[in-house]
């Protein structure tokens, strides 16, 4: 616990992403993440295996950027540093343990961005969402974008801001934000990398579904190179006799699953989790 209040007072973050509560996020995240070390790693193993599998087949590696870099629990940083120029990471937070990770490497800098950019339409009452993803990712040197776990992540926090303040939500806020981020992923040259959950499982003691909930916010996603399950809150996590499981789904290529799922024709794509069923 005092561990956890050192992290959060110290941490280096915008006023702005302290007040919309990204840095309270990312202490929680980091607490959860030590508690379920166990019960992670092979979600964290395979999201490092689809990024390995991502570089593999570049001809070039100047600048690699990592959007929703965080922790870098799930990131293979010293493979990242040692096989590309340039290694940006980006989130809203950076916590001290990732601070000094990235820190010993000289081709590493980060950059703190409101990746969702959502922060002027909470905090100013604008109506349009920033594309804070395309100016990082558009350089002529970057030859591989990565987006970590980042997606499902985006509209909770602004969401949250309505519902703790009982305002209403600017309408489809979350389909929005979900969606700005895979336009702007799609307009990027490089290759991109999309490793991210879609759909939040509830089960009980007996493996029932008890619940389910859509990450995407009803954006349908191209089938993915690979799935699998996120064994994200054990039973006791969050609660004695529920656990919690998310479908997470990658693309080693984004641009190569758009085409594929163009090249399949209007009304052939539908949202897919493990092993390939709609939900
Ligand atoms: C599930 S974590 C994955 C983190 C990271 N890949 C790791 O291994 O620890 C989601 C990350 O998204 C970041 N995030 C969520 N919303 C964001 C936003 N609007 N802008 C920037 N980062 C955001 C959080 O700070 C967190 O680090």
């Amino acid at each position: 616990m005092l561990r956890e209040w050192v992290l959060y007072l110290t941490a280096p973050a915008p006023l702005a992403f302290r007040r919309l509560g990204y840095v309270r996020e990312s202490v929680s995240l980091y607490s959860r993440s030590r508690r379920c070390h166990t019960a992670w790693r092979p979600h964290l193993e395979a999201t490092r295996a689809a990024i390995r599998e991502a570089m593999a087949g570049l001809s070039r590696r100047r600048t690699v950027v990592v959007l929703g870099s965080g922790l870098l629990d799930d990131i293979p940083l010293a493979t990242l540093a040692e096989s590309f120029a340039q290694v940006r990471l980006v989130d809203a937070v950076h916590l001290w343990p990732a601070r000094r990770a990235a820190g010993r490497y000289r081709n590493v800098e980060r950059v703190a961005r409101d990746l969702g950019g959502s922060a002027a339409l909470l905090l100013r009452g604008e109506t349009d969402l920033h594309d804070a993803v395309t100016p990082l990712c558009s350089g002529p040197d970057v030859d591989l974008v990565i987006s970590a776990n980042l997606l499902s992540q985006v509209p909770i926090l602004p969401l949250d801001w309505y519902d703790e303040r009982g305002w209403p939500e600017p309408p489809d806020l979350g389909r929005r934000l979900v969606s700005a981020h895979l336009d702007a992923l799609g307009q990027t040259k490089a290759r991109v990398c999309l490793v991210t959950d879609t759909v939040e499982i509830e089960l009980d003691r007996e493996d029932r579904e008890t619940d389910r909930l859509d990450l995407m916010h009803g954006v349908a996603l191209p089938p993915p190179d690979r799935c699998w399950d996120w064994d994200l809150a054990p039973f006791g996590e969050s609660s004695a006799d529920r656990r919690l499981v998310h479908r997470v789904q990658a693309y080693t290529d984004w641009h190569r699953a758009l085409r594929r799922q163009a090249s399949q024709g209007p009304g052939k794509e539908k949202a897919v989790s493990r092993d390939g069923d709609g939900f």
